[in-house]
């Protein structure tokens, strides 16, 4: 898959990208954000697993988010699974050295049809730490709304955070 935004390309996470993978994503910061399935520091060993796992079998959606012909992020669906099959949780990060220019929000933006064609989702939700503003503006500039605050919800990095859950609706989705 290969979607172009104003600001980047999203497309399939190839081996190769595995060594600018594990550059921009090796990052406390990012890491801070993320669950605990995000490695740091990331190795290249984690990048290759990373990959390998993105590209596999799964029923996900995990597309690099490439920017002058180098992966500086990620951005993928997941679906839930038991009783939450109509649910599929977005989730994105980028390379410090790319921020603040609308890459994020763009990425999102591309996906958010991709993601109601592709699964047979009701709702397409991300839960924000509390302590990141800048998630949560990607997410209402994207159309996302704030649906809930689950408090304490969240252990990172040895602090109890809130979690904030954004969702938009699939379209035509009613009651
Ligand atoms: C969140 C993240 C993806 C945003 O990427 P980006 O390309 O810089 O995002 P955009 O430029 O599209 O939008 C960022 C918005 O947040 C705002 N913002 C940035 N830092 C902020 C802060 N500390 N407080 C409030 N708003 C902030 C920006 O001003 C911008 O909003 P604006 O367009 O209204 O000015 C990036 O910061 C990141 O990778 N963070 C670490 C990983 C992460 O948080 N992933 C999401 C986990 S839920």
């Amino acid at each position: 898959m290969r979607i172009t935004t104003p600001g980047a390309v999203l497309l399939d996470w190839r081996p190769e990208d595995a060594p600018s993978l594990a550059r921009h994503g090796d990052s406390p910061g990012i890491a801070a954000t993320m669950r605990d399935g995000f490695p740091v520091p990331y190795t290249l060993e984690d990048a290759h697993a990373f990959i390998g796992a993105a590209t596999g079998p799964g029923g996900h959606l995990y597309l690099a988010i490439e920017l002058d012909g180098e992966a500086v992020g990620g951005i993928g669906v997941r679906p839930l699974g038991d009783v939450y099959c109509r649910t599929a949780e977005i989730g994105y990060w980028l390379s410090a050295s790319c921020r603040g220019r609308g890459i994020a929000t763009d990425a999102v933006r591309a996906l958010v049809p991709v993601a109601f064609r592709r699964f047979e989702i009701l709702r397409l939700q991300a839960g924000v730490f509390s302590n990141n503003p800048a998630s949560m503006r990607v997410l209402e500039k994207a159309g996302f709304v704030r649906e809930a605050v689950h408090e304490r919800a969240i252990w990172k990095n040895g602090q109890v955070l809130d979690e904030v859950l954004y969702v938009r609706f699939a379209p035509g989705a009613g009651p």
